[in-house]
């Protein structure tokens, strides 16, 4: 029987990438910036603690556990890395293991780095272009999460190669610490598709960065 529902599904499903001379069609996967952050802006004190993060809600409660379920690579800094290394232990007791991911995982460092134990990593230096395509042929038809920080974001977003931002709100301030997105990015380029609130103390806000929308003149000068 002819599915309307599912033709639709299949016609949206698709994206088209038009190279020089070539048309590939492609999963609709998402490159997407997941990440909690201070009401002001900050994902980490200037010390890299996330301290303040830990009272604010828990895992389970929040959009984690179905945005983890549709991601099939990650990119991350090295000091996010090197946090995950520091807090070994708690990250353990969480969840059984020093590293938490099963998706293979790249990490930008222009130095070297031991590896942790048991986890798919692989490390990286430059230009994110080469390392997303490797990331994209990973996972397939899901999608790619940047795990952090800010800048690194901020890289894949100057490459045209971020999709979202999917931004937990705490109900702290920080004053200062490291930055959530450190780009001047103004209207019409971030689209707010959903807010959704999380307990007393979380709000989810995701915006799709609209492709093909130049920043306005402030931006370009
Ligand atoms: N709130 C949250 O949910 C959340 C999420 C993620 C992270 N965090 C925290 O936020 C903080 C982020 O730290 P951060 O802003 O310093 O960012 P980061 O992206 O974790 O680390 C930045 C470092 O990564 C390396 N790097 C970045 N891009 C590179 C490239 N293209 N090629 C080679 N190396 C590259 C550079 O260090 P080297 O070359 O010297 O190695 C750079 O100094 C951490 O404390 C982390 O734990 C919080």
């Amino acid at each position: 029987m002819f599915d309307l529902a599912l033709f639709l599904l299949g016609l949206d499903g698709v994206c088209w990438e038009i190279g020089p001379g070539t048309k590939a069609k492609l999963p609709l996967m998402k490159t997407q910036y997941y990440t909690a952050t201070s009401l002001d802006g900050f994902i980490a004190t200037e010390d890299d603690s996330l301290e303040w993060l830990f009272p604010l809600g828990a895992l389970g409660e929040s959009s984690y556990p179905e945005f983890i379920a549709e991601v099939g690579a990650l990119a991350m800094g090295s000091t996010t890395y090197e946090w995950m290394m520091r807090n070994a232990d708690q990250v353990i007791a969480e969840v059984g293991s020093p590293w938490p991911y099963t998706q293979p995982a790249w990490i930008f460092t222009s130095r070297e780095l031991p590896a942790i134990e048991g986890a798919d990593i692989r490390f990286v230096k430059g230009d994110v272009c080469d390392v997303h395509a490797e990331m994209r042929a990973a996972a397939g038809e899901k999608n790619i999460w940047v795990v952090g920080g800010g800048d690194l974001a901020g890289q894949f977003y100057d490459a045209g190669l971020l999709d979202e931002l999917i931004l937990q709100i705490g109900s702290v301030t920080l004053g200062k610490g490291k930055q959530l997105f450190p780009r001047r990015v103004l209207s019409p380029k971030l689209k707010l598709v959903s807010v959704r609130q999380m307990g007393a103390t979380m709000a989810e806000m995701r915006y799709e960065v609209v492709k093909g929308e130049a920043d306005n003149a402030v931006a370009q000068e």
